[in-house]
């Protein structure tokens, strides 16, 4: 079983987008049984959930105090993919969520502000141990401000060879339970997700343990 975590310190970079179309593109690609984890309190992943109506990926609810516990018992049933959503600026449970990673996904907007913040985020990646990448996530089509960001971003880490672009489907696929490619499956939207699945997939591959 391979374990992702979506983090970063910043609120609002998408890392619940991010975790839900990972999960679902995951399954899709024959990746699963995927199970996703909602460590926020907010409940963002948990709301999109339970207005799904597809039965996959499975929802898995845990304490973060016993989240290696409740990995185990996923390991247990068959689970193939863990996908573990976390909260901004909550320390601790960004920690937890580390520590438990075979690999981290750190959503960035491309704006100055985010870059700035990212240090924090490294830092924390870094401390435990845990390999990692950035994703631009919600950059203006046609804009330049994304090429400058990924070059920010290399001086930090590696960056997905994939940029999600700001696209209304992102957010209207999020209320309604389901992802762009289950709305659209041949949208820009979809084919970003498709190959930021595949990168991470294959991330998943190189640092996961085991099988
Ligand atoms: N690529 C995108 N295009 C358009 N809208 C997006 C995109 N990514 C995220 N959004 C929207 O931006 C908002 C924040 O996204 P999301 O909830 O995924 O971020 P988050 O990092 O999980 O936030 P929080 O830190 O509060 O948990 C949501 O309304 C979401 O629908
Ligand atoms: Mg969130």
């Amino acid at each position: 079983m391979r374990i992702l975590t979506i983090a970063s310190h910043k609120g609002g970079t998408g890392k619940t987008t991010l975790a839900a179309h990972v999960a679902v593109e995951a399954e899709r690609s024959k990746a699963g049984p995927v199970a996703v984890i909602d460590t926020d309190p907010q409940g963002s992943l948990a709301a999109w959930w339970n207005t799904r109506e597809a039965s996959t990926p499975l929802f898995a609810t845990v304490t973060i105090a016993q989240l290696p516990e409740h990995l185990t018992r996923l390991q247990q049933q068959g689970i193939k993919l863990v996908v573990i959503d976390t909260p901004p600026q909550t320390l601790d449970t960004i920690k937890a969520a580390n520590i438990a990673a075979d690999f981290v996904l750190i959503p960035i907007r491309p704006s100055p502000h985010d870059l700035r913040a990212v240090a924090g985020v490294v830092e924390m990646v870094e401390n435990a141990r845990k390999p990692f990448c950035f994703v631009i996530n919600g950059a203006t089509p046609r804009s330049n401000i994304a090429k400058q960001a990924i070059g920010a971003l290399a001086e930090h880490g590696k960056v997905a060879p994939v940029t999600v672009h700001h696209r209304v489907d992102f957010a209207a696929s999020m209320i309604d339970g389901r992802t762009v490619s289950e709305l659209s499956p041949a949208s820009p939207s979809a084919q970003e997700i498709t190959l930021l699945c595949k990168y991470v997939l294959a991330q998943l591959r190189k640092y996961g343990k085991g099988d």
